[in-house]
């Protein structure tokens, strides 16, 4: 591998860090967060070891989808500050070496957006076609809906015209008619803009769906819609030529790998790993690592331009849709029992650490893991603290509480009074009393820390962003044993998804009692015998990463 390779490809070994500046720090106390709040705030990130700041939509917005509602796709939320505030934000991070993205929502629109105003105005209106209408009664589409619990059908019938409006999430976000040249053509424009403005690429929402009206409804029955996902990134490569496309593509694997263009890596740059998510908590629900471990197996090979984005939360609920009912029912009775903790049938509205009765040493395994698998590891604000959710919050919102910084009211996040914060802060045991950025600075054993010295070591790994990385035979079921290697730099990972204490033999066919295998988290080492085999002790809900390391590497251990 080449630097130049590397340095191109910044974000096959980036740390992304996804937050909503509304919620992240409160720097004109009106109870909102705002980017000068946030801009005092990278210096945390940068400590941290984050390399890409995603950002939740800041946009103009209806506020009835937390921002994912858009009025103005050149406009910013006023509370959150100006243009201005954005660029020097920008600018200030780049000086930390994070680059910044944001959400590209351009499947729908807020139904105030102007253009769906004038659409709905009249049948012959200019702007009519930049949305999806039918005449005819739609049939049942209650089982497309995104939203079960508000919606009943992906098609809204509108009084002015009398015809129906194709929405896949609430019916206040009318989906936008990608087929339409002049459509695109705006989408264009918008991706141009916010990169002039110094964006280093997009988290592109819902891409499926986007993509789903994009082929046939321009009188080509056979047109391919990954053509237009295809014309996004090379539009994108053209003004940009290191910005990326983080998609949000939930599908099982053999369809989503078609996302990242049959084998050309032309168009996304990244996809989040659902699938591997949704087994990784099935494994740590049962406390046994086979379904991870199958995961990681099924994974399909990727072009070498192209990344998986690996998580453990997002900002949704954490969606379970992949497992069966019985195995979503296993997840849900080892982490989320109570209907309150349950969204949409499908998921669960809660934090890891409560999930796992804050024990600290399995929220650790669970992070040591997230940095090992081969990818990219994307945090959601506040789990570098092991924050949790407030259940009293509706919805998703849960999870969307402010930043909790001190153990002072509003968790340091504002000034303001609590009544008039964007969103209550968590109580309770989770709460900032207990759980905030300042106690953890200072604190050596902190998971601030564990999760710092994480990403520390991960961006000296080259061979956790490139390598495919391959699961290792050992007879533990509890265990998960992997390796990645890329050129001269390979790494044995070795993670207990239970509290049973074991000896994990493995079997390396390139190593001989030369080589040493190095511990890269904490003091130690193990040697390797003539025939490559290890005997590798790991304690309960242990964690180990082994640099393999043979006589004269160079390699810092
Ligand atoms: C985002 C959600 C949002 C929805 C509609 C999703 O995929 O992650 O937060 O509500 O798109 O824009």
């Amino acid at each position: 591998m080449k630097i130049t390779d590397t340095g191109d490809l910044w974000w096959k070994n980036a740390v992304v860090y996804c937050l909503d500046a509304e919620t992240f720090m409160d720097w004109n106390d009106d109870g909102v967060g705002d980017f000068p709040g946030l801009a005092q705030r990278l210096d945390h990130l940068a400590e941290l070891g984050v390399t890409c700041l995603w950002l939740m939509p800041f946009y103009t917005s209806a506020e009835r989808d937390d921002g994912y509602d858009i009025i103005d796709f050149y406009g910013v939320d006023s509370r959150l500050g100006t243009h201005g505030d954005l660029v020097e934000l920008i600018r200030t991070a780049r000086d930390r070496g994070i680059r910044v993205i944001a959400d590209l929502v351009v499947n729908h629109t807020s139904d105030q957006h102007p253009w769906f105003v004038q659409s709905r105005s009249s049948k012959d209106n200019p702007f009519r076609d930049f949305y999806v209408w039918r005449a005819d009664e739609p049939p049942d589409t209650s089982d497309q809906v995104v939203f079960p619990d508000q919606e009943d059908s992906i098609w809204e019938l509108d009084e002015t015209t009398g015809e129906y409006y194709l929405h896949r999430f609430y019916k206040h976000q009318p989906d936008l008619n990608v087929a339409n040249p002049h459509v695109r053509d705006e989408i264009a424009k918008v991706m141009g803009f916010w990169l002039e403005l110094g964006l280093s690429g997009f988290r592109v929402d819902a891409v499926p769906y986007l993509l789903e009206g994009a082929g046939g409804r321009d009188g080509n029955p056979d047109g391919d819609p990954h053509d237009y996902l295809r014309s996004l990134r090379s539009f994108l490569g053209r003004r940009s030529g290191d910005a990326i496309l983080l998609g949000e593509v939930n599908l099982p694997y053999p369809e989503q790998i078609r996302f990242f263009g049959d084998g050309a890596g032309d168009e996304l740059s990244m996809m989040f790993d659902f699938v591997g998510m949704q087994q990784f908590y099935l494994a740590l629900a049962r406390q046994d690592a086979r379904p991870a471990a199958q995961a990681l197996r099924d994974r399909p090979e990727i072009p070498v331009d192209a990344q998986w984005a690996t998580f453990v939360r997002n900002h949704d609920e954490l969606t379970l849709d992949k497992l069966t009912d019985d195995e979503r029912q296993e997840v849900f009775d080892a982490f989320g029992p109570e209907e309150s903790m349950q969204l949409f049938g499908r998921g669960l509205r809660r934090r890891l650490p409560p999930m796992l009765d804050g024990d600290p040493r399995r929220i650790r395994m669970v992070y040591s893991l997230l940095f090992s698998v081969p990818g990219t590891p994307v945090l959601f604000y506040g789990e570098e603290i092991g924050m949790g959710e407030n259940l009293d919050v509706p919805g998703r919102l849960a999870v969307r509480t402010p930043m909790q910084w001190t153990a002072q009211r509003n968790g340091g996040f504002s000034h303001a009074e609590p009544d008039d914060l964007v969103a209550p802060v968590v109580t309770g045991g989770f709460g900032p009393e207990h759980i905030n950025v300042a106690a953890q600075r200072n604190d050596p054993d902190s998971l601030l820390n564990f999760i710092g010295h994480l990403a520390r070591r991960y961006r000296e790994c080259p061979e956790l962003g490139w390598a495919r990385g391959e699961v290792l035979d050992q007879p533990h079921h509890a265990v998960l044993a992997h390796r990645c290697t890329w050129d001269d730099s390979s790494l044995v990972a070795v993670h207990n998804l239970s509290a049973e204490p074991c000896v994990v033999p493995l079997v390396l066919d390139d190593v001989g009692p030369d080589t040493e295998l190095v511990d890269l988290l904490q003091e130690g080492r193990v040697t390797c015998s003539e025939d490559g085999t290890v005997q590798v002790p790991i304690g309960g809900y242990g964690y180990r990463w082994l640099r393999v390391v043979q006589p004269g590497s160079r390699r810092l251990v």
